[in-house]
């Protein structure tokens, strides 16, 4: 029966070398050092066979070392002493956030947190039982150059961060206690180049499993369900399974594929006979029809399950499940239909990076992240630039938000064409994907030879995926031949700007605005900083390439373009499907238009602790129907007494009344189709509550208030969720805040807080979303920034209360208690 378990538990990791690097070797399973257990770890010596034992023990003699080992001769050396500097982590892990931000290294785009080396080692038994079953080794990601040793032998060497692997380990293994303890060495290098022109962190930063199955098998990735065709009353579905055949003789075998609605009733179930010959793999079609199908959609994404068992001799050798959902995609001149609706692409780009974590994030802060956008009114998640962890995928079929998936590089080298049949194999039955992209900006993009790549790359896509739309975002169509084409900022001067024009004389093609905007902001910041890092909220003086000019009355050029533009320009173009803004969140590197300081990106609409910045309100006013109405700046100015303050507001409300002290200083009308829904005001500061009164039709709906608040007094904690899974990973996102005496946000507090973590949980990680801090995400101490941090708290193997303190100098500390359980449901 096939298991998959988790691995990611009781690794020892080393920050840089810890030796010679060994790949080749003379002799089978000789290469020694790290690669096989020492000193103490082992219960038996290396698996030699009789005649080298014979020569070991001559050599021992000879040499009057009794430890002298046979593998000295033919692999490396074995460094009984090097099991000195390790520490003991679990996985997922981000070995780079450990490393203090550095001004000399690392350089802007990596966020100045150096590249280099770190190595994972583990110790591990395999109970005698498993012989005769396939073992493998699955990592979903490690960054970046990764290469294994298990049990003296070289596995191999996987190139890219981004994409998942794995190594069929199994003769290579000890089983049982009379083979001895079985050891896996992995190494991860940043230092070969960079993928990326962001922060890439460093690690196996994302699961790693360890699959057990029989020899007759369904293939790793090897099932395919879509829906052909459906209406309201029943779907046609496919179901396409790869059965690998590791026995040396042919077998003979059923398959049967159960299909569970989701409430885990069987609805559909079919049988096929086949046979494969040894050592051979078989791909078979079944189909099944599914009556009153319940669809997956944005507001209702529901799931249904494949469970495909492979059946020998009338006993089940092996059980696959494959989550699904019934629904269709297509890519229309006019944009995007599900289910045929049409549905506007309301879309982010985001890169993994988050507060706390950098790259390496547990399931539930994926999770946290996809309810935060959707919470704004985005549909759509675009994977910037690169295949995401498989649990992003899975938090956004949960979730029903799109999902835009990306290959990394737009290159059909074999070891490319490689990195894109993982992504495509790996994801193509999770529902939320809509289309996949094979790539971004591409600076050969529209020459022969990126021509012949883009095809090879799309002919290979549509084999293997027929039922979506494929795409590459560039900055010019010229010349591109492409099923949907992907146009970055097609409304500023660091697009095409052509691409109305080359749509009139293409109106056959398909568009879709893959990236836009790139407005730079740092929360809560209203003045630009250049020596603390920071953008203005109002938009910045700075230019992408840091130069500081005079914007004059058009708030601000910081950035590629600002909201409302760009917003305008997809309402005059309506011939595209919708927009993706760069970004969702900020994330380490591309400090632009800063260098140091800066250690973050100022693209975000939220933070990257995943706080709303004030153009989270711009987005929510365009993108949900509901009333909103947000007020900026904060109304805490005291050196600016009776001087103009700019005030904006945020709206998609027809009217919106702004009101000072109980003063009202005048209506506005916002015309919300045209896309006017920042409204301003010029405001003599004078210090009290400053009120956004929002109308529909004469009447209110909603409103915002910005008080002056007194100073600070105390520390406030309070968590996203109060009960955790007692699953050592689960975690709760813990939002700290300064406030006054009245319980006020102070909204320029930066006090410094000290945690303390007791009892079932611990910290994880720390943030605050400054874009000029450089304390470090992984100390017990972090300054609020604007009046806020974050903590992320992790629980333990155990059930029970897990106690925070905060606390700072002069404020009145706060404690909060949750609870970790084990029979937490969802
Ligand atoms: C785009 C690029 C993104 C990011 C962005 C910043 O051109 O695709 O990865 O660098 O610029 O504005």
């Amino acid at each position: 029966m096939r298991t998959r378990e988790n691995f990611d538990r009781n690794w020892m990791f080393h920050v840089g070398e810890v030796g010679k690097i060994v790949k080749t070797v003379k002799k089978a399973g000789m290469i020694a050092g790290l690669t096989n257990a020492l000193g103490e770890e082992r219960h038996e010596p290396f698996a030699i066979g009789e005649a080298a034992r014979i020569t070991q023990n001559v050599a021992r003699e000879l040499l009057g070392d009794p430890n002298f080992e046979i593998a000295q001769i033919y692999g490396s050396d074995t460094p009984k002493d090097k099991i000195t500097g390790w520490v003991g982590v679990n996985l997922p892990h981000d070995w780079r956030l450990e490393q203090p931000y550095n001004p000399e290294r690392g350089g802007a785009f990596q966020g100045y947190l150096p590249n280099g080396v770190g190595y994972y080692r583990k110790v591990f038994q395999i109970p005698q039982e498993d012989e005769g079953k396939k073992i493998i080794i699955e990592f979903d990601g490690v960054m970046r150059n990764s290469s294994v040793w298990v049990n003296g032998c070289f596995v191999g060497d996987h190139l890219s961060g981004y994409t998942s692997f794995h190594y069929d380990i199994t003769d290579l293994l000890k089983y049982g206690d009379e083979e001895g303890d079985n050891v896996i060495l992995v190494r991860t290098d940043t230092t070969g180049g960079d993928e990326g022109w962001w922060y890439e962190g460093g690690g196996i930063y994302r699961h790693v499993w360890l699959t057990k199955h029989d020899y007759l098998h369904v293939d790793r990735w090897g099932t395919f369900v879509r829906t052909e065709r459906m209406d309201n009353e029943r779907a046609a579905i496919t179901v396409e399974t790869t059965v690998s055949n590791e026995y040396p003789q042919p077998m003979k075998y059923g398959i049967r594929t159960s299909i569970l609605n989701p409430d885990g009733e069987l609805v559909a179930v079919t049988e096929s006979d086949c046979e494969t010959p040894g050592i051979d793999k078989q791909t078979v079609l079944q189909s099944v029809q599914v009556t009153n199908p319940l669809l997956w959609s944005l507001d209702m994404p529901h799931l249904y399950e494949a469970i495909t068992e492979l059946i020998h001799d009338g006993q089940i050798v092996d059980t696959y499940r494959t989550v699904f959902g019934i629904r269709t995609v297509e890519y229309r001149q006019n944009g995007l239909y599900l289910n045929g609706k049409y549905v506007q692409v309301k879309g982010t780009c985001n890169h993994q990076d988050f507060a706390g974590v950098g790259i390496a994030l547990p399931d539930s802060v994926h999770e946290y992240k996809i309810k935060r956008l959707l919470e704004m009114g985005c549909n759509a998640y675009r994977c910037a630039h690169h295949a995401p962890a498989p649990e992003l995928l899975d938090a956004c079929d949960r979730l029903g938000m799109l999902v835009m998936n990306e290959n990394r590089i737009s290159e059909s080298t074999e070891i490319k064409l490689d990195d894109l049949k993982s992504m495509l194999y790996r994801d193509r039955n999770h529902p939320s994907i809509f289309m996949w992209s094979l790539g971004n900006e591409e600076k050969i993009s529209g020459s022969y030879q990126a021509n012949r790549m883009l095809k090879r790359l799309q002919d290979l896509t549509k084999r293997i995926d027929s039922t979506r739309p494929v795409t590459a975002a560039n900055l010019s169509q010229q010349g591109m031949d492409i099923e949907v084409n992907g146009v970055n900022y097609a409304e500023s001067i660091k697009g095409s700007q052509t691409i109305g024009e080359w749509f009139q004389s293409h109106p056959e093609a398909k568009v879709l605005n893959t990236e836009n905007v790139s407005f730079f902001s740092a929360r809560g910041v209203y003045e630009d900083d250049p020596e603390g890092g920071r953008c203005s909220s109002y938009g910045s003086r700075y230019t992408m390439l840091g130069k500081e000019v005079d914007v004059g009355n058009l708030g601000g050029a910081g950035g590629t373009s600002t909201p409302e533009r760009s917003w305008r320009y997809f309402l005059n173009n309506r011939f595209s499907g919708g927009l993706f803004v760069w970004t969702g969140f900020d994330y380490r590197g591309e400090t632009t238009p800063f260098q140091w300081p800066s250690v973050l990106s100022h693209f975000g609409i939220l933070d990257y602790c995943g706080f709303a910045k004030d153009s989270y309100y711009f987005y929510q006013s365009i993108w949900k129907d509901e009333p909103i109405v947000h007020l900026m700046p904060h109304w805490n100015w005291p050196d600016r007494l009776g001087q103009q303050v700019e005030v904006r507001v945020y709206t998609n409300c027809s009217e919106v009344e702004l009101v000072l002290n109980g003063q009202s200083l005048g209506k506005k009308q916002a015309e919300t189709e045209a896309g006017e829904i920042t409204l301003s005001w010029q405001v003599a500061y004078e210090p009290g509550l400053l009120e956004a009164i929002a109308y529909r039709d004469g009447v209110m709906v909603a409103a915002e208030r910005k008080e002056t608040t007194m100073e600070a007094y105390s520390v406030h904690l309070e968590a996203n969720r109060s009960e955790l899974l007692a699953d050592g990973q689960d975690v709760s996102m813990v939002t700290v805040s300064v406030r006054d005496q009245s319980g006020r946000v102070v909204p320029v507090a930066g006090n410094l807080i000290r945690f303390h973590v007791a009892g079932e949980g611990k910290l994880l990680g720390l943030g605050n979303g400054d874009p000029g801090c450089h304390e470090s995400d992984k100390g017990d101490t972090r300054s609020v920034f604007n009046g806020y941090a974050l903590a992320l708290i992790q629980s333990l193997d155990e059930a029970g209360e897990i106690r925070i303190e905060a606390s700072s100098e002069g404020l009145v500390p706060a404690v909060l208690t949750l609870q970790s359980r084990k029979d937490l449901t969802n």
